[in-house]
C-alpha cells in the first residue's frame, strides 16, 4: 500500500501533505496549505508536473499510449460509437439510452440556425482573414444573440446553453469555411445528422444538389470522435481558467479556439501539411528535415511529432494513420504528403534523437492527410480541430463549474527589481 501522505523537511521542520487517490493513473499531493505552512509556493513552468483540478471526464497514460472517454478506450468509441453519442458520454458521463439519444439530438436540433444579424459580422470580415480569428470572434459574438447562455448557474441551464453551443458552432464552422470561398451562408437540415449537417453546410453549391457522400461522413465522424476531449490540455486549461471566473459559455469556448489555433497545440495540423509540402517541393528529402528538426540552432521542428504527455505512440494517431490509408484507398486518391509523412515517421523513429526523447507521431500528424483528402483547405484544419473539441470544452467547462472549482490565480517567483523610489524626468 503506498503512503498517502508526503514530509517536506524545511527550515528545520517536518510538514506532512496529504495525497489525493485516482482512480487510475497520476495521485496528487494537496499542497493547498503549503504557502500558509512555509512560506513557499511550488514552480513548475508549463504546469507539467501540476494538476489543476479533479476530473471525472478523460483518463490518459502517456508511458501506456491509452485514452478513455468517461472509461470507455478511445479504440472501442472510434470504432463503434457515432460523434453525438461521444458528445453525450463526455457531456453527461454515460453511453446514452436509445431516448437519452433521441432526445439530446433533438434538443440540438431545436438550435440549428444562426441569428441572421450575425452574416453582418462575418461579412465584416476580409475573405483572407484565418478561419481560427474568425471563429474565435463569432463564437463570443454568439453571447450577444444568447443572453440564457452567459449567467447559467444549474446543472439544467449549462445543460441548455450546451444543446445551443453545439448547434451553432458547427455553423459558425462551416461560415468561416463558406466566407474563405466566397459562398453564400447556409442554415442547418435537421433532416440530417450532426455531421452530415455540419458536411452539407460547409460544402453545398448554391447551383447544385448536395450528395451525401457516406464515406466522407464516417471519415469525418471519427475524426471529430478522436478529437473530443483530452483532459486538461491547453485549450480546455484555458476554456476552465476563464471560466473560473464565471465568465460564459461561448465567451469561454471562444478562448478555447484562440488557444488551439497555436502552432503548437492544435495548430500543428496546419503546419504538418505545411511541413510535407515543403518537404515535397523541396525533392522529398526527409532525412534533411529530420537533421534541421535535431539542429538546436535551427528552429525547425517536425510538427506533428512529440507531446506533453504521450511519451508513446499517441492513440488517436494510429487510428488516424489506418483511416487515412483506408480513405485515400476509398477515394481513389494518391496523395504524395502521405508517402512522405510515412517515411518522416520511419525515418524520426529509427533516430535516437526522437527514441531518446520519446518523441512519436501525435494525433496532428496524420489528421490533415485526411482532411485534404476530403477536399478541406489547410487554413481550415484547426477549425476542424475546434469542431470536435467542443464537447470536451463544454464537458470541462461544465464540470469544473458544478463541482465549484475556485476562480484559478496562479503564483509567482518574482525575479524583478527591488522597491526603489520614482525619480523625475529631469533627473534621469
Ligand atoms: C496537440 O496536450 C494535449 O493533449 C494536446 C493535444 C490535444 O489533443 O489537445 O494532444 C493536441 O497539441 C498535439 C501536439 C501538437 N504540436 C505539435 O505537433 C508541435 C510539435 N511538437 C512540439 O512543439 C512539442 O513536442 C510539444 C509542444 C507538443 C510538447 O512540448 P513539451 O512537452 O514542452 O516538450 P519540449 O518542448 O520541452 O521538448 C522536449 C525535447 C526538447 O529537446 P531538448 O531540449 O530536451 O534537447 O524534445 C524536443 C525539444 O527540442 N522536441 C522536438 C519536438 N518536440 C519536442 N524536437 C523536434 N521536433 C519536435 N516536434
Amino acid at each position: 500500500m503506498s503512503d498517502n501522505k508526503v514530509i517536506l523537511n524545511y527550515d528545520g521542520k517536518s510538514f506532512e501533505y496529504p495525497i489525493v487517490d485516482s482512480t487510475i493513473g497520476d495521485r496528487g499531493i494537496d499542497i493547498s496549505k503549503l504557502r500558509d505552512q512555509t512560506g513557499l509556493i511550488t514552480l513548475d513552468l508549463g504546469y507539467k508536473n501540476t494538476g489543476a483540478t479533479i476530473s471525472e471526464i478523460t483518463y490518459l497514460d502517456g508511458d501506456k499510449g491509452e485514452l478513455f472517454y468517461r472509461g470507455y478506450p478511445i479504440e472501442q468509441i472510434a470504432e463503434k460509437s457515432n460523434f453525438t453519442e461521444v458528445m453525450y458520454l463526455l457531456l453527461h458521463g454515460n453511453l446514452p439510452t436509445k431516448d437519452q439519444f433521441s432526445n439530446f439530438e433533438t434538443g440540438i436540433k431545436k438550435y440549428n440556425f444562426i441569428a441572421e444579424e450575425m452574416k453582418r459580422i462575418i461579412d465584416a470580415f476580409p475573405r483572407s482573414a484565418h478561419p481560427m480569428g474568425v471563429l474565435s470572434a463569432l463564437t463570443s459574438a454568439l453571447t450577444a444573440f444568447n443572453p440564457k447562455a452567459v449567467d447559467v448557474k444549474s446543472k439544467e441551464e449549462m445543460d441548455l446553453a450546451a444543446e445551443l453551443m453545439l448547434a451553432k458552432f458547427s455553423h459558425l464552422c462551416a461560415w468561416t469555411y463558406r466566407k474563405t470561398q466566397g459562398l453564400p451562408l447556409n442554415h442547418g437540415d435537421n433532416n440530417l445528422n450532426y455531421v452530415e449537417n455540419f458536411y452539407k453546410m460547409a460544402f453545398r453549391l448554391p447551383y447544385e444538389d448536395f450528395e451525401i457522400d457516406p464515406v466522407v461522413v464516417e471519415a469525418l465522424d471519427k475524426l471529430l470522435i478522436l478529437h473530443a476531449d483530452h483532459e486538461q490540455n491547453c485549450s480546455t486549461s484555458t476554456v476552465r481558467m476563464v471560466g473560473s471566473a464565471h465568465t460564459g459559455l461561448f465567451a469561454s469556448i471562444s478562448s478555447g479556439v484562440s488557444a488551439l489555433w497555436g502552432p503548437l497545440h492544435g495548430g500543428a495540423n496546419q503546419a504538418v501539411i505545411e511541413m510535407l509540402e515543403l518537404i515535397e517541393k523541396d525533392g522529398g528529402d526527409v532525412s534533411k528535415y529530420v537533421a534541421k528538426a535535431k539542429d538546436k540552432e535551427d528552429s525547425f521542428r517536425l510538427m506533428g511529432f512529440g507531446h506533453r504527455v504521450y511519451k508513446n505512440f499517441d492513440p488517436r494517431a494510429k487510428i488516424i494513420k489506418k483511416a487515412a490509408d483506408d480513405i485515400l484507398g476509398k477515394l481513389g486518391i494518391q496523395d504524395k504528403a502521405l508517402d512522405i509523412a510515412m517515411q518522416l515517421e520511419r525515418v524520426a523513429l529509427e533516430d535516437d534523437y526522437f527514441v531518446e526523447r520519446k518523441l512519436y507521431p501525435n494525433v496532428d500528424f496524420y489528421s490533415g492527410i485526411i482532411y485534404r483528402a476530403l477536399g478541406i483547405p489547410t487554413e481550415m484544419f484547426t477549425v476542424m480541430f475546434a469542431l470536435g473539441r467542443l464537447p470536451g470544452w463544454i464537458a470541462q467547462w461544465k464540470e469544473m463549474r458544478l463541482k465549484g472549482d475556485p476562480i484559478g490565480r496562479p503564483r509567482q517567483v518574482y525575479q524583478g527589481a527591488e522597491k526603489r523610489d520614482y525619480v523625475d524626468i529631469a533627473n534621469r
